[in-house]
């Protein structure tokens, strides 16, 4: 049997290479996507076939991964339950995308990933793996094993493996978008997250930071007026802001799977992005478009994280966000001062806003007639509704 193995190098993917060759007497090739983790892919190479892995593959995404989910959870303002910028949860099905893609390749029966039956991870990629090879059978080593990261440590020294000598601390997931880090301390949410969970956001720069950033059709083309791609954009935000010691969620996160964890994130460029680019909307929207769309982007946020990135709703609501991010162009000044950002300023040449019909000072006043004739007619609902009641 060959089976297709989702690998990250990590303690879990690193024994599951062995185990699923000693259980199912496989042949396992592995696929690491590169979606903007920073990490040593060599190493992981070999860590792989050093596991036991007959073939190997890494496979950069990083721009598909900008291009395709990146790009849409900035229009769309992805944030699960507010807070959360999606980053873990919109690179699973690029992952399980490009690991179905060789399995096609290989001729493979089986696909095979290292999440637990406790996360949000296994229902994004088994869902994404339905989506795309209905036939493919799905098989989630950590799901079938019952053992514990002390005894996988163990089983992988007995049989020389080495592994990642972080691995045994803290559970990360890393890419372009964010960094999650969960479980050992970070489990018990009455404590405050100790400083070594955090990598992205060590404060190296005091005082505060003030930039500009420019966008087109919703997306991020350019910083202080340097034109990048989004690849380059955030990697510039993540170590610029980061370094500020901007980019720390704390969340008490409603799982997928019927409970409650506590989670924590690094995700400087994609608040800073995120936070611009919803300054930008507000001010270029009709009130009836920017109602709609608050609406739209927390559906979109639920799906992406609920692992449903093949539903089909998806798409349609993209199609309501493109077409209103095409209104979504200018410019926004934001300054950053540890962990937190202001908006300084917004220019947009699609914004209705007057200064001559806002000012207090000049131009535009109804007349005293005019007003209260508004009034009088637009109260009428509650004033009836009021009377009829007392
Ligand atoms: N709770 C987040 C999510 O579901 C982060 C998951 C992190 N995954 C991991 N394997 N450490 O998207």
């Amino acid at each position: 049997m060959k089976i297709v193995l989702a690998y990250s190098g990590g303690l879990d993917t690193t024994v599951s290479i062995r185990w699923l060759k000693e259980t199912f007497n496989a042949d396992v090739i592995t696929v690491t996507v590169d979606v903007g983790q920073k990490d040593n892919f060599e190493d992981i190479e070999k860590r792989a076939y050093i596991a036991g892995a007959i073939k190997h593959y890494t496979i950069d995404a990083k721009k598909e991964f900008a291009d395709n989910f990146i790009s849409y959870a900035i229009k769309m303002n992805g944030l699960y339950e507010d807070v959360y910028p999606l980053s873990t949860a919109l690179a699973r099905p690029l992952i399980a995308e490009k690991v179905v893609e060789v399995a096609k390749k290989e001729g493979a029966e089986a696909v095979a990933h290292g999440s637990t039956s406790k996360g949000n991870d296994q229902v994004r990629f088994d869902l994404a793996v339905k989506a795309l090879y209905p036939d493919v059978k799905i098989i989630a080593p950590a799901r079938i094993w019952n053992m514990t990261r002390e005894k996988e440590i163990e089983f992988a020294k007995a049989r020389g493996i080495p592994i990642k000598s972080e691995s045994s601390k803290y559970s990360i997931d890393e890419n372009l978008w964010g960094r999650s880090i969960e479980g050992d301390d970070i489990s018990d949410p009455s404590k405050e997250v100790p400083e070594d969970a955090f990598e992205w956001t060590k404060k190296k720069n005091n005082g505060k930071i003030t930039l500009s950033i420019e966008f087109e059709k919703g997306i991020p083309i350019a910083i202080n007026n340097e034109k990048m791609d989004l690849v380059k954009i955030i990697q510039v935000l993540n170590e610029v802001v980061g370094s500020y010691g901007f980019g720390r969620v704390e969340h008490i996160e409603n799982r997928v799977v019927g409970f409650k964890s506590r989670e924590v994130y690094e995700v400087p460029a994609a608040l800073v992005l995120i936070n611009s680019h919803k300054d930008l909307e507000k001010t270029v929207y009709s009130p009836l478009e920017f109602r709609f769309k608050k609406y739209i982007d927390s559906q979109w946020s639920d799906l992406v994280y609920q692992g449903l990135w093949f539903e089909p709703l998806r798409e349609t609501i993209q199609l309501a966000g493109d077409n209103l991010n095409k209104w979504v162009i200018g410019e926004v000044k934001v300054e950053i001062e540890g962990n937190g950002m202001r908006i300084l300023g917004r220019t947009s040449r699609y914004s209705p806003y007057s200064e001559k019909i806002a000012s207090y000072n000049k131009g535009w006043y109804p007349s005293d007639e005019m007003a209260r004739g508004f009034i009088e007619i637009y109260g009428m609902h509650s004033l009836l509704t009021r009377q009829v009641r007392e």
